[in-house]
């Protein structure tokens, strides 16, 4: 991608620029606080038919964007498309969240899993990258579109323990009792989220984030063989294709792993969580790399004077390098769109660079 005069701020940091004014976009920014997303919600079935109905999503990724103004939109999806596009029974429940039949080291692998995936005729994940086109045809042209994937280990822990976990025991057990088993079904995911990242491009996403939301629960050989090959693997593959489509990496919990991470992955950025101490970030990643994070999504739920001071503690800690203001984790469904837009201005009114 050649950077030129109409080259938006998050595509120049992520491709390594510095600029005066610091972007800003955040992980969930579509969903439940926002009264415009409950009433469509409302209106239409489950929460997967609405990932697979293009003009509501399509809808739902802009909405965030045109209310606050984002440097950003993140396609409206769901990392549990990937294994609901290769066969596998997804639901999405109030108050629970997914559930999914659980995969077992008995029967580890979905029958026909990737015919289905590659079988376009029949391809769910078609409605996603009829979205895609979509916002891409009526969104402003500095607005960078993201496209997403969940990590393989991080959408394997869903489809192993059926849900979301807190001690992912038996994805772990299985990892390591039957690891020639497991790599099967990573692998077979790492097939898949490259396919599906490659078609989100085809359809006109200009950046890529990786959801490995539950890589801080491995040891740091299971991060190295879970996490890090098969990262390694979709990046080396997305780039033989599309080199200059920026991917952010996001390793949640990952911690003193992270520099390991960005050495070997080679994704172009690394998105950081809220545990991540700020003057380690500082110093343990080079100048050079884009970095995007970290403000905690609790301080979204207290008052204006606490946020203040926490945000300004992220801006003035990436100040030198390239940078895209973000949350450490996804945008609490308690929080006041008020405090969202407070957020923005906050960001906006940060020019000392
Ligand atoms: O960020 C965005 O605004 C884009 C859309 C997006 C969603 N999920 C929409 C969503 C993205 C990028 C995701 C990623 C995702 N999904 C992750 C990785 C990031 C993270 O949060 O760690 C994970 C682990 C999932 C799986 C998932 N989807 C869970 C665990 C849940 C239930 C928890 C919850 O917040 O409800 C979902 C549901 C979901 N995904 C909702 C939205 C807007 C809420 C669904 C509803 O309206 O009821």
């Amino acid at each position: 991608m050649k950077i030129d005069a109409n080259t938006g701020l998050v595509l120049r940091n992520l491709l390594g620029e510095q600029t005066s004014s610091v972007p800003i976009w955040l992980m969930r920014q579509a969903g439940r606080y926002l009264p415009e997303y409950r009433k469509i919600r409302r209106s239409t079935g489950s929460f997967l038919d609405l990932c697979y109905s293009p003009k509501l999503a399509a809808e739902i990724t802009l909405q965030p964007v045109r209310r606050f103004g984002f440097d950003a939109a993140i396609l409206f999806s769901d990392i549990l498309v990937i294994p609901d596009a290769l066969g596998q029974r997804v639901s999405f429940e109030e108050g629970l969240g997914p559930i999914l039949d659980p995969l077992t080291p008995q029967e580890p692998i979905l029958p026909d899993a990737m015919d289905r995936l590659k079988n376009s005729s029949q391809n769910k994940l078609e409605a996603v990258y009829e979205t895609i086109k979509r916002v891409a045809a009526s969104k402003k042209n500095d607005c960078a579109l993201i496209g997403f994937a969940g990590g393989p280990w991080t959408v394997a822990t869903y489809m192993v323990e059926g849900r979301s976990s807190r001690d992912f025991q038996n994805i772990r057990r299985w990892a390591t009792s039957h690891a020639t088993s497991f790599e099967v079904l990573v692998d077979i995911l790492t097939d898949a989220t490259i396919t599906h990242l490659d078609a989100q491009i085809d359809a006109g996403v200009e950046v890529l984030q990786l959801f490995e939301s539950h890589a801080g629960v491995l040891d740091c050989f299971g991060f190295n063989q879970w996490v890090i090959k098969p990262t390694r693997r979709i990046v080396e593959q997305i780039k033989r294709k599309n080199p200059h489509i920026p991917i952010i990496g996001f390793p949640r919990g990952a911690g003193a792993q992270i520099p390991y991470y960005i050495s070997e992955t080679k994704v172009d950025a690394v998105s950081l969580d809220q545990s991540v101490p700020l003057n380690w970030a500082s110093t343990e990643i080079s100048k050079s790399f884009p970095v995007q994070g970290n403000l905690d999504p609790i301080y979204l739920l207290g008052g204006s004077e606490s946020l203040h001071v926490h945000v300004n503690r992220v801006l003035s800690a990436f100040s030198d390098r390239p940078f895209v203001f973000n949350l450490g984790h996804g945008v609490n469904k308690e929080t006041d769109p008020k405090s969202v837009e407070r957020l923005v201005e906050i960001v906006r009114n940060y020019e000392q660079r």
